[in-house]
Formats: structure tokens, sequence, C-alpha cells
């Protein structure tokens, strides 16, 4: 069985993925930020003579303690094009093209600081120190119990949601953009207090952002504490396919490359067990639509979540480093298509169950429940409390490396 489904992950791969080529049309100028008497000058760093590729800086917007957030666009040589801020190194806007070359603005966002800064689900966001919930708030390490702030509380159950209420979401990261002939990225990195938001230990963080001309986003995170600590990275982008605040993601076909996930209580916490996921809503190892089973009646687990809101565990998980596969999303309206591939053990699919018409978007129009959804690369949540889940405890010293690529194309 776990034979036929890798081949099916794999098949599905070769054939969706490798089929895919990169539109030759341009990506629309991505939106002005909104005027501000601060306006800095554009400026095109380090551009390659002859590439398609560039990057651009600019000024993005004050955020409330007066602090400068800067916009990086990162220009694809393949029509993949995104603008970046340095405040969480949140993505605002992630222009892909269709199966027409035509491009669309596909991610979930606000053009200013204040949207991020009030009603934000985590859009677009760097997530750290802990990627996804830890129980009431309360961890081991050594016989030492460590209290953090909780700062969620699904079902009237307080934890620890996102490395907690200034999570590195919320940082301003120092940022250098760079350009090395047709890829671009930026390099963002910041350092996290001994005790920052409860967490022991300080840690030296870096997250590259790296767009290739085969409209690969590749996200590298590292991560160096001085103390024992746990550390689970990932990155809170929400997809929707239709362009943003166009609808809902109901339509598109989720592949899931995972074929065991963690089942949760009402508080959205794992119980501890691994369950397998065929014949359940949960089985996503070939393709379906995620609006197809997501309401289904009588499923606790869908219940709980009030729709997808879980951590699947990788059936071929990534050995020595090597990039897995964990999964893949279509809408067929569009085209668009996208693989994620890991080095991490586990993948959040959650598909949007906040989302609410409070939460106004770029174009100015309210986002729909399930408006949008993440696929995040995580350990499990609540490691720190679960014996059975692979460790997320990072030595001394010991440095914490993970690498996931959202691969965009069409079909
Ligand atoms: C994660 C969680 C969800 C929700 C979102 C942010 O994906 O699993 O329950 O908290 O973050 O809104």
């Amino acid at each position: 069985m776990k034979n036929i489904y890798g081949a099916l992950c794999c098949g599905l791969a070769l054939l969706a993925f490798g089929c895919a080529t990169a539109p030759e049309s341009e990506a629309p100028a991505p939106a002005e930020a909104p005027e501000t008497p601060e306006v800095q000058e554009v400026q095109e760093v380090q551009a390659a003579p002859n590439s398609k590729a560039s990057v651009t800086t600019k000024f993005f917007a004050k955020n409330k303690l007066g602090q400068t957030v800067m916009q990086y666009t990162l220009k694809g040589a393949g029509g993949v094009v995104m603008d970046v801020i340095n405040y969480g190194g949140k993505v605002v806007r992630l222009y892909l093209p269709d199966k027409n070359g035509e491009s669309k603005d596909c991610t979930l966002g606000f053009n200013d600081v204040a949207g991020y800064e009030t009603v934000d689900p985590y859009f677009g966001s760097i997530i750290g120190r802990y990627g996804n919930r830890i129980a009431n708030g309360l961890f081991v390490i050594d016989g030492v119990t460590y209290r953090l702030p909780t700062n969620n509380e699904p079902g009237g159950i307080p934890c620890c949601l996102h490395g907690g209420a200034a999570g590195w979401d919320t940082k301003i990261w120092d940022a250098v953009p760079f350009q090395n002939g047709d890829t671009v990225g930026v390099v963002f990195t910041t350092t996290s207090p001994d005790g920052d938001q409860g967490f022991p230990g300080k840690v030296e963080a870096k997250v590259t952002y790296t767009l290739t001309p085969e409209n690969v986003w590749r996200i590298e995170y590292e991560a160096v504490p001085d103390k024992k600590t746990p550390i689970n990275l990932t990155q809170h982008v929400y997809f929707n396919f239709n362009g943003e605040a166009e609808g809902t993601i109901l339509d598109h076909e989720l592949t899931l490359c995972a074929d065991k996930m963690t089942p949760v209580d009402a508080g959205l916490i794992p119980t501890g067990e691994i369950t397998p996921v065929a014949g359940t809503p949960f089985d996503f190892t070939t393709p379906h639509k995620i609006g197809e089973r997501v309401d289904t009646k009588g499923d606790k687990q869908l219940e709980y979540g009030n729709g997808y809101d879980h951590n699947f565990v990788l059936t071929n998980p990534s050995q020595n480093g090597e990039l897995a596969q964990a999964a893949a999303l279509y809408d067929a309206k569009s085209g668009r298509y996208m693989e994620v591939w890991t080095t991490e053990p586990g993948i959040q699919f959650y598909c949007g169950n906040f989302l609410t018409d409070k939460m106004v978007g770029k174009q100015g129009k309210p986002y729909q429940f399930r408006g949008g959804l993440a696929l995040e690369t995580q350990h499990y949540p609540d490691s720190p409390n679960q014996p059975n889940f692979p460790t997320t405890i990072v030595q001394p010293g010991q440095v914490y490396k993970t690498t996931t690529e959202y691969r965009f194309g069409t079909k």
C-alpha cells in the first residue's frame, strides 16, 4: 500500500509538474503602496544584465511603533512576482500566471501594516519560534517548566499559537535582497532574545526566500539557540488560485502525500495519536476537491476544526536532507498548479475556517469563510508535550535547518 501510494504521489509530480511550463507573459506591475509622505526612492538592486528577473526595494509603510517597513519586489524570470516585506517576512502579494499566461495576485493580505496589526490571521508570515499550538502554553525541559503567555483558545481551551502574541510574524527583520543571474531573493535575519514570548534561550534566526527562474519559491530556515529550546518554523502564506478575495478555495483539488494524521481535541491540540487517513475525509492521497468532504456530518475531527485544520504525517518524509513531496494543489478553472516539497515530516492543512468578511483584502473586497488555504510544512503541533512525536528540541549551538519549496506552474 505504501509503495503504491509513493508511486502515485511521484507519478503525479512527474506528470503534472513536469508538464507545467512557465508562461512567457509578463506579470502586471504590483499595486503601489498607499501614498505616504515618507515614500522613499525605488531602488533596483544588483540588477543582472540580460535577465528578466529583478529585485526592487521601496518603502511599504510605518508600523504602529513608527518603524519603517520596507517592501521587496522579487520579479522572477519565469513569470512569478512576489512582494514581500521585512515586517514578519510577509508575502503581501503573489502574482501567479494562469494557463493563458495571465497573472493574478493569489495570496491573501493587506495593503498596509495596520491590517496586519489588527485582524491578521498570520497572512503570508514567517511563523516562529513555534509553528502551531503548544497546549496550555506549558512545556518542561530538564525538569524546568516554561510558561508561555497564551494567545489563542479554540473551544475555550487556552494555548500558545504560532510563537505567542508577539511572535516572529510581528518582528521587523533585517533584510538583504540579492540577485544571482536569473535567481532573486531576500535574506531575513533577526535575534530573538532569551525569554522572548516565554521561550528559553536567545535564538539567531535566518530565513532566506529565493525565487528561481523555474517559478520555485524556496524558503530556507536556519536558527541557532544558546539554550535547549523548541523550534518549529514555518510560513503561513494563504493561497486562492482564483485570486485574492475571489471566492472560496472549495473547488481547489488537493493532494497530500500523507497516509496518517494527528487527530486533535476540542482545543485543536493533538491527542498524541497518529492515525491512518484511509476511509476518512482526511484521505487526500489522491486528489480531492477541498469542498467535497469538508462538511461531512458526524466527523468529530472536522467538527473540532470547523473544517480541515490538521497536521498530516508524510508517508515518505525527507531522508538525509533531500526534499520530499508533501502536497499538490490544482485549480482547474485557472489551471494554476503548485507542489509543496519539504524536509519537514508534517504539513498543516488549514482551509481558512477562521476567515470572515471582517477582514478586507487588498482590492477592498471582504474575505470569505474558507477564502484561502494554508499548507504549512512543519514538525507536529505540541511536540514539546508529545513524547511519541519527532522532537523539536534544539540543543545549544545546534543549527536548526529546514527547507520548503512552493513550486508554481500550470496544467
Ligand atoms: C493555523 C492554525 C489555525 C489558525 C491559523 C491562523 O493554521 O492551525 O487553527 O489558528 O493558523 O488563523
